[in-house]
């Protein structure tokens, strides 16, 4: 097991701690706005169950972000690959993950990858479901089966939050339609997009997340095949050129495996065939990702080579 003990992985997030003054919360939602900027956990679930944590592993944050591969994990079980990537691409932007810009600048328009809020935006709108309810209800239970954990629910205030300042997003969502990329209301997409960003767990549930995907699909409790090893893959290569957005190539470079941020400060991050891992500190850099989460990754994979390159 890396990192010896909690011991030593304590120590490791004490240090990283120290950049949380550096960042600033996210307070476009404004919920999100209230999180502790000084915090800072991480658990490592091995794929033969053993679990290392480290800071306040109990609290709890929304993926926002991290969910992206999640819901493009279900709607690939859904459709299969070519129906889906008939409607987003396969490339990184090197732009923010909210920027809108490309979507008019490439012909055919279509979001440039799953994981910008555009692409997300088309991805969640394919979830299979005859109600809105319906599909985010398939989301959640998808992901309960990955954290084997039935209590991980949507947190109705921060998914609110959002949906009521969601107009960036609701651009995209009318620019996508007038494209052609989406069909139907809008309102009921942002409804199940804002719900999905707002699924809540803490780093160990995260972490776990992150085993099944190292595993490439298999279920590290269960031994279930829950996400066929194709599409694991798959999540796990668009983790590496888009998991991070426009630091994706930073992030390949110093830490070196497969990653997804979200902007309430939450890092999923795989090391293949070895370990989840889930880090959670809301202090944000300015590209979006969690400052000290990025930093403690960086001295994990350094210590353990963890780098897949
Ligand atoms: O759509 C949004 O803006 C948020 N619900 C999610 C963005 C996000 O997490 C970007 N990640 N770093």
């Amino acid at each position: 097991m890396i990192c010896q003990n909690d011991n030593h992985l304590t120590q490791l997030v004490n240090k990283a701690k120290t950049l949380t003054k550096n960042g600033k919360v996210a307070d476009y939602i404004p919920a999100l706005a209230e999180a502790n900027k000084a915090d800072l956990s991480i658990a490592i679930y091995s794929v033969e169950g053993a679990c290392l944590k480290a800071g306040e592993v109990q609290t709890t944050f929304t993926l926002q972000s991290i969910s992206k591969v999640l819901s493009l994990a279900l709607v690939l079980m859904d459709h299969g690959q070519e129906y889906v990537f008939n409607r987003v691409g396969m490339e990184p932007t090197g732009d923010p993950f909210n920027s809108i810009a490309k979507l008019e600048t490439i012909k055919p328009s279509k979001p440039l990858n799953p994981m910008i809020n555009a692409g997300a935006l088309a991805v969640t709108n394919m979830i299979k479901g005859k109600t809105k309810d319906e599909k985010i209800e398939r989301l959640l239970a998808f992901i309960q089966t990955l954290t084997n954990n039935s209590s991980v629910s949507v947190c109705e205030r921060v998914a609110r939050s959002e949906f009521n300042h969601a107009w960036l997003n609701r651009s995209m969502c009318y620019f996508l339609k007038e494209h052609g990329i989406i069909e139907g209301d809008v309102e009921a997409l942002m409804e199940v997009y804002t719900k999905q960003c707002a699924i809540e767990m803490n780093c160990y549930d995260l972490a776990k997340i992150g085993a099944v995907l190292a595993l490439n699909g298999v279920h590290p409790d269960t031994k279930e095949q829950v996400i066929p090893e194709r599409i694991a893959r798959l999540c796990k290569t668009f983790m590496v050129t888009c998991g991070m957005y426009n630091a994706s190539g930073e992030f390949a470079i110093k830490v070196g495996i497969p990653a997804k941020s979200g902007v309430a400060g939450g890092i999923l991050a795989i090391v293949p065939n070895k370990y989840g891992i889930g880090v959670y500190g809301p202090a944000l850099d300015e590209r979006g990702n969690s400052i000290a989460g990025c930093k403690l990754l960086e001295m994990i994979s350094e210590e353990h080579s963890l780098s897949i390159f």
